[in-house]
């Protein structure tokens, strides 16, 4: 916590670093209620620094104990200790520093640093935790060969792990010293020690090149029954890399450990992956589907990371992207290979439409690779990954799938070992293929969404069509005036019988035939479209080929052509998509009925075996609250709650006897499976369900016989919360309470049942949600129990959060200012949706500014929640 109003740093300022650490020995002794830290650090300065350069190390929250220069104590005179800094101003060209500070993992509630989990000890060091362990160089771009000594009761702490490989083991009395050393270079930031009395599931995986790879993963004893998912899903993570990347894993052994209180999703520590429990363990009795598909994901990402952000990593924070959007772009890849790639890209879609382009909207919209930051925690966001990503997916619409592996291949190749920025992975990509991607590199400096508009005309005469597409990028905070960017618009036109026709455009040079990919390059472009033998309906951005908000008007009817006949599968839900928003809009004084021919296309959706079940599933659904949200001038939550509930219901009782004859069709008595097919079905026989019970009774009863006989958590949770969607209060608490009689033990599965209570329009007040803030189950110092209650309310529970009286707002604003010290990384984040407040309608959007005020004028506010308050409040 600082006095002094934190200040900015900005990437312009960026300097190579005056010294390197070329060794790093730490031992750790972890005592009752401390740990002593002795670090042992090879130096010397490097070649371009000033001769008298002083050396500054990071170090927050330490008790330093002593500094000695070869061998020699230093006198408190010869050094210099600051709030967040040591420094040693004379120092020889070569030197081994030794500094000994004691730390408190214990009262560690922040979770950065070393910290306790349950009964073990921890670590969370990116971005700067580190520096919350020792004195050190705590930026990316020093890399270190690490050696790493535990000491710790022998019977307390059996297990005892750090980066690399197991290299001695000692008993002294009582207590044990265990030896590891990590071969790659790393930055501190990679760095991950953990203790405790943990069980561990193995196996094992041959590499391509025919090198035996022991993978572990340790949990606390009761979890040992949840951890051969992941194990699975770490084995075809590791084929995949080679498959795809030619990527192969580089140490004798890969090790995973769940743990409970976690800021994050997971760590990609070298060698040594730390995750939050909830993003890891699962057997079928407990986890759903969605969260058997969430693991495999996290796993792969943290997995993929070895290579894209450990061996190269990134060379300053604002490269963040660097890694995590490339990153990103790999899992997603991966789960579109191992489910479908048609589903996927609709489930990144949604994230982008409602999550990221919100933020790009917002106070704290920011460029892929930002200009400036306060507090870097706040910059783990969805524009560094999840836009990240999709500009990388950019480059490969590009290059092409071939192409695009040559760049990579140049990129692993050439910076092998080093600290680079996102511009030298576009170098990579560029030489690689000859091409110039100058004008692409837009997408990494300028924030928010652009908006493309597209307007054709038909010359049946002439048999042409002439496409003009216009791009704008709104102003950001800091950001004006922005300049075209390089677009990649994936088409296809399709003719009255449902079929593509054959494109030949003019220029023929902005044409991709093999991806058929329209490169808009210019603020506004016109293109002509020759042998166009009739009017044809047009698909534009086909595969969500942009992150951009397209603007082309189609009527109800062309939508619902696109909806049946498109051979992209991405713009039927897409169609779809935008179909449902014209009735929500349409639906304004809470009255809706549907078309015979919507009905009549829905209906035989609904019946076609012939199509993916999670696909069908998908174009079934409709657009959330927040999605309808983002494309709304002003947004008035309570309306969109209306008239979406209006839409849902006329769907549900139009469609009521082909939701039970789907459903009927897809109950299997088979035993539970996590696999692609299974969760298909699943997804849109509960999919169906969830309507059954808008419909009538008889969908209740079903609900409540699916609950009873379930024997797995898929089905038992699709029942629960159909059932507390279903408006039935009684039943709803019915369920509720059986369902936490059964799970109480289970603290995944609780906070699974937190969060549907929270989230849920039909439970979710504020006055709810203090309820279960007293609940024996929540815990404040729980960061998955904060976001099952209080994240699941504010994100989920929109007509509640935003509820009229301010109730939900000030809980929201309660909460941070609750957490604000103990923890500024859980605080800051759920400060997100107060952050939109310019979007809302008057009157709430005062009551929002209001809250935001009053975190603004509480004193001690730490570096995250500071940034994005002061931001939100210009
Ligand atoms: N690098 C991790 C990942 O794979 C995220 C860790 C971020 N941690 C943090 N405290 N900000 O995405
Ligand atoms: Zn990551």
């Amino acid at each position: 916590m600082k006095d002094a109003q934190p200040k900015a740093i900005y990437l312009n300022d960026y300097r190579e670093p005056d010294f390197r650490i070329d060794t790093t020995e730490l031992t750790f002794a972890l005592e009752e209620d401390s740990t002593l830290v002795s670090s042992k650090l090879v130096m010397q300065r490097n070649q371009n620094a000033e001769n008298n350069a002083a050396l500054v190390l990071h170090g927050q929250e330490l008790e330093l104990l002593s500094v000695s220069v070869d061998g020699k104590l230093l006198a408190p005179e010869q050094y210099e200790v600051g709030e967040e800094t040591l420094t040693i101003a004379t120092l020889p060209e070569r030197f081994v520093l030794e500094i000994q500070n004691r730390i408190y993992p214990h009262k560690n509630t922040a979770l950065e640093g070393l910290y306790r989990s349950g009964g073990m000890y921890c670590t969370q060091c990116e971005a700067e935790g580190f520096r919350r362990i020792t004195y050190y160089l705590d930026r990316p771009d020093v890399m270190s060969v690490f050696t790493t000594h535990i000491i710790a009761d022998a019977e307390k702490y059996p297990v005892m792990l750090s980066n690399g490989n197991l290299i001695d083991e000692q008993q002294l009395d009582g207590k044990r010293k265990v030896s590891w050393h990590d071969p790659h270079k790393k930055p501190a930031y990679l760095f991950a020690l953990v203790a405790g009395d943990l069980l561990c599931s193995s196996d094992e995986f041959v590499t391509m090149s025919g090198r035996k790879v022991d993978l572990r993963i340790f949990v606390e004893p009761q979890n040992i029954d949840k951890t051969e998912y992941a194990l699975d899903a770490l084995k075809r993570s590791m084929r995949w890399d080679e498959e795809v990347y030619g990527r192969e894993y580089d140490l004798d052994i890969f090790m995973i450990v769940a743990v409970d209180d976690f800021n994050m999703g997971a760590m990609e520590n070298k060698g040594l992956n730390i995750f939050n429990s909830s993003c890891v363990l699962a057997n079928p009795a407990t986890a759903t589907d969605a969260a058997y598909q969430r693991i495999e994901a996290i796993v792969a990402h943290e997995y993929f990371h070895n290579w894209s952000g450990n061996r190269v990593t990134c060379r300053d924070w604002f490269q963040l992207s660097l890694k995590e959007g490339f990153t990103v772009f790999r899992d997603a890849s991966f789960s579109a290979d191992m489910h479908s790639a048609t589903v996927k890209r609709i489930e990144d879609a949604n994230i982008m439409r409602t999550v990221q382009f919100a933020e790009d909207g917002g106070p704290m919209a920011h460029p892929v690779q930002p200009d400036s930051f306060i507090e870097i925690s706040n910059f783990y966001t969805v524009t560094i990954y999840e836009k990240g990503a999709e500009v990388v997916g950019m480059i490969r619409k590009i290059l092409g799938t071939e192409g695009f592996r040559k760049g990579s291949d140049l990129y692993f190749e050439r910076h092998d070992g080093q600290a680079v920025t996102i511009y030298d992975f576009v170098a990579a990509m560029e030489d690689a293929n000859g091409v110039d991607l100058t004008l692409f590199k837009r997408w990494y400096k300028q924030a928010g969404t652009p908006r493309v508009s597209a307007e054709s005309v038909y010359d049946a005469a002439a048999q042409t069509l002439t496409l003009t597409l216009r791009q704008m990028c709104p102003d950001t905070p800091g950001q004006t005036g922005k300049l075209p960017m390089w677009i990649p618009v994936q088409l296809g036109l399709i003719g009255g019988d449902g079929q593509d026709m054959a494109v030949n455009v003019e220029p023929a040079s902005a044409w991709t035939a093999d991806s058929q990919v329209l490169h808009l390059t210019e603020a506004e472009q016109t293109f002509v479209f020759h042998g166009v033998t009739e009017q044809p309906v047009l698909s534009l951005f086909r595969d969500f080929s942009a992150p951009v908000k397209v603007e082309c008007e189609q009527s109800n009817e062309e939508l619902l052509f696109l909806l049946q006949n498109d051979s992209d599968g991405f713009n039927r839900w897409d169609a779809g998509q935008r179909l449902m928003l014209n009735w929500i809009r349409s639906a304004a004084d809470s009255q809706f009925e549907l078309t015979d021919d919507a009905r009549n296309a829905f209906a035989s959706l609904l019946a076609d075996e012939s199509l993916d079940p999670a696909m069908v599933s998908y174009l079934l659904t409709l657009p959330s609250e927040a999605y309808i949200a983002e494309f709304s001038d002003v947004v008035d939550p309570a309306a969109i709650h209306k008239a979406r509930k209006a839409v849902q219901l006329a769907l549900a009782e139009s469609l009521q006897a082909e939701f039970i004859a789907c459903y009927q069709r897809l109950r299997s008595d088979a035993s539970y499976q996590p696999v692609a097919a299974d969760m298909a079905a699943r997804s849109l026989k509960n999919l169906a369900l969830s309507y059954w019970v808008k419909a009538d009774a008889s969908g209740l009863q079903q609900a409540e016989r699916q609950y009873t006989a379930a024997d797995n958590m898929t089905d038992q949770m699709a029942a629960l919360v159909a059932t507390v969607n279903s408006g039935d209060r009684a039943q709803a608490q019915t369920l509720l309470d059986r369902f936490y009689a059964q799970w109480s033990g289970d603290a995944l599965v609780v906070n699974q049942w937190l969060s549907v209570q929270a989230g849920s329009a039909e439970m979710g007040t504020a006055d709810y949600i203090r309820s279960l803030l007293q609940h024996p189950a929540f815990d404040w110092r729980n960061p998955n129990k904060v976001r099952s209650v209080i994240g699941a309310f504010a994100n989920q529970a929109l007509v509640h959060f935003h509820a009229t009286d301010g109730s939900g707002y000030e809980l929201l604003a309660d909460a941070v200012l609750r957490l604000n010290e103990a923890n500024p990384q859980i605080a800051s984040r759920l400060l997100g949706p107060l952050t939109k407040w310019k979007r809302l309608v008057p009157a709430q959007s005062q009551l929002m500014k209001a809250q935001l005020e009053r975190i603004m004028a509480q004193g001690n506010l730490s570096k995250d929640v500071y940034e994005v308050v002061s931001k939100s409040l210009i």
